[in-house]
């Protein structure tokens, strides 16, 4: 049962949705120009050429027939910026002069707004014990490794005290009680029941959300200690597989240059922007995710890898990449002579040779290609045997299909095999170990299904019912006497309808800013964009048509549902209860399609 509950004060919302022109925000990303009515342009969350990316002002809402990205005003702000929900609302409410309290927060939200606060109070702590006595050997450490104080402050770099209770007692003289310290991650707690630091005597490096917010902190040892880095705990607040380091500071240049840096290390995103290279971020120590990748693509379309020589082998397999991909972006890296890490390259060659390298950074492909060059001896059979499965794996990945057919041609012409053998060695990668679940946002839910069997007119009745309950609220009763929501065969229409037929008794169409934000609550991202196609849709019925395309979706439906009956029917491992059951409803169904035939 999907849940009608809302944990947002709605009041709340409808007066941030209603103060906010959803017209105005997407201009800043997105040149509209008139259409009727709606407004088109070039789609904000995929390459393309040709606008199918469409704004309808009077739904408030956004949809983009290409890749279906859709949703309303805080969807536009959550996937653009890369927001949560709450995070969206609020930079849409701060925009539109909208005090919001406390009290229309969640607890969730509550607890992270105080984890937030006692984070940035603990920044400036350790900030500031860095300047001071306590500080000397950091001070020493960062100088050695050639970090100047601008940059320094910049990052807001810190200093950890070689003591148990020290940032404990700071922060609880500021009124944080131990149990929130905990929560954020900045105290432990012991067997006994007794807190203490968690970071002690580390070189201590703020991790920040897009915002510049500090949501967690990684601390280098500056003895040598096991382990090098620790970091905070993972919380509501704070989520390793969505956050960059950096990118509060490197975002407006990665969009100003429509090219990101991706490395691994917090010292070497340091050593990069003091060195001017200021659109470089790091991952934390982790496989990029989806999250990942689509935070960077919105800002930019051109990722550029620099890992250390010996990590990016395998490190840039990483499915976030092949996200960045699927969306449209291009990822490249950068060869790291042998030895290096970016860190001790910028230092000792210096920015513009790094720049060079960023330069000449090869497709994904061709630099997995020229590692295998390396390892393998192609005139020896079997090490070509070995390579070309090894590079038919890596081929296999690619979705476009004339990139493919391209690599295929010329590295069979490198390796000197036939092009057909290496073609049958990329389709036996393909069908083994192929990932079965595209983890795209923007997978159209419609087309997905298509291609599993189900017909394009049942396809079409489930959205044309949808529709006309939209449109128009007062039919959704009759809708739900005649069709029960099983006979809603793709989960995504299911789940939209199963919230309209709840809805509370209403004439004229539905609020889609309620709509959207049940479905948003309920993670039902798939279903937020179908709505948004719908909305974008703008098809207007007449009143007599009204009826006779319910009519005919109602129809549709129930057909199907005969089928589908028919098929059980005809199987005998039925029990005699359930073949009872389904010729009843057989017989039933098949009454109600003849007469309203006639
Ligand atoms: P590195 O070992 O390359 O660290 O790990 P670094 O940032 O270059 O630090 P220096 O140059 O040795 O001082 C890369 C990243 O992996 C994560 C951190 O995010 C680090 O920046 N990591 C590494 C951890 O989280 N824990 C560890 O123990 C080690
Ligand atoms: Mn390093």
């Amino acid at each position: 049962m999907i849940s009608m509950k809302a944990s947002f004060d709605e009041a709340a919302l409808q007066e941030v949705r209603d103060r906010s022109d959803i017209v105005a925000v997407v201009s800043d990303y997105v040149a509209l120009r008139k259409q009727g009515q709606r407004l088109v342009g070039l789609c904000p969350f995929h390459n393309e050429k040709t606008p199918s990316f469409s704004v309808t002002p009077d739904k408030n809402m956004f949809y983009c027939f290409g890749c279906g990205a859709g949703g309303d005003i805080f969807h536009f702000v959550m996937q653009r910026e890369n927001m949560s929900f709450p995070e969206a609302v609020a930079l849409l409410a701060e925009r539109a002069g909208v005090e919001l309290k406390a009290s229309d927060q969640s607890p969730q939200d509550n607890i992270k707004r105080e984890i937030r606060a006692v984070l940035s109070t603990a920044c400036r702590f350790y900030e500031a014990l860095l300047a001071a006595s306590d500080g000397k050997l950091a001070r020493t450490y960062l100088e050695k490794r050639g970090i100047d104080e601008t940059t320094q402050e910049t990052f807001r770099l810190g200093y950890a005290p070689d003591a148990w209770e020290r940032t404990l007692r700071a922060l609880r003289s500021k009124g944080y009680d131990q149990e929130l310290l905990q929560k954020a991650g900045l105290v432990s707690r012991s067997d006994r029941g007794k807190y203490y630091d968690a970071f002690r005597h580390r070189l201590m490096f703020p991790i920040a959300d897009p915002r510049g917010q500090i949501i967690g902190f990684g601390g280098r040892t500056l003895t040598g200690e096991e382990p090098k880095y620790i970091n905070s705990r993972e919380g509501p607040h704070f989520s390793k597989g969505r956050t960059w380091y950096g990118l509060d500071l490197a975002r407006e240049e990665i969009r100003r240059q429509g090219v990101a840096v991706v490395m691994e290390g917090y010292m070497d995103v340091i050593a990069a922007h003091q060195f001017g290279i200021t659109n470089a971020v790091a991952s934390l120590g982790t496989a990029l995710t989806s999250e990942q990748a689509r935070a960077l693509h919105v800002l930019a379309q051109d990722l550029v890898i620099a890992y250390d020589a010996d990590a990016s082998g395998q490190k840039a397999a990483h499915k976030g990449l092949e996200i960045f991909k699927r969306l449209g972006g291009q990822v490249r890296v950068a060869m790291m002579p042998e030895g290096y890490d970016p860190d001790d390259f910028i230092r000792q060659r210096g920015s513009d040779e790094f720049r060079a390298l960023l330069e000449e950074a090869l497709p994904l492909v061709e630099y997995r290609h020229r590692q295998l060059n390396r390892t393998y001896d192609v005139r020896k059979i079997d090490d070509k045997a070995r390579m070309a499965r090894e590079l038919a794996a890596v081929l296999a990945e690619l979705d476009n299909a004339v990139e493919r057919a391209a690599y295929i041609q010329r590295f069979a012409r490198e390796m000197d095999v036939p092009v057909a053998a290496l073609e049958q060695e990329v389709r036996r990668s393909s069908r083994g170990g192929r990932d079965k679940t595209p983890e795209l946002m923007y997978t159209k839910a419609h087309e997905k299904k298509a291609s599993n069997g189900l017909s394009p007119a049942v396809l079409q009745a489930e959205k044309d019912l949808v529709r006309l309950m939209l449109d128009d609220g007062s039919c959704i009763p009759s809708i739900r006497a005649q069709v029960p929501l099983e006979a809603f065969v793709s989960a995504e229409w299911r789940a939209i309808v199963e919230l309209l037929y709840e809805w509370p008794q209403t004439q004229g169409s539905i609020d889609q800013g309620r709509l959207m934000s049940l479905l948003g609550q309920n993670q039902k991202e798939a279903c937020i964009s179908l709505v948004a196609m719908v909305c974008a849709e703008d098809t207007i019925y007449a009143d007599s048509d009204r009826q006779q395309v319910m009519t005919d979706c109602i129809t549709t439906l129930k057909r199907r549902r005969l089928d589908e009956l028919g098929r059980f029917l005809a199987v005998d491992t039925l029990t005699e209860d359930e073949r009872q059951q389904h010729l009843v409803e057989y017989q039933t169904l098949l009454k109600e399609l003849k007469s309203s035939r006639t």
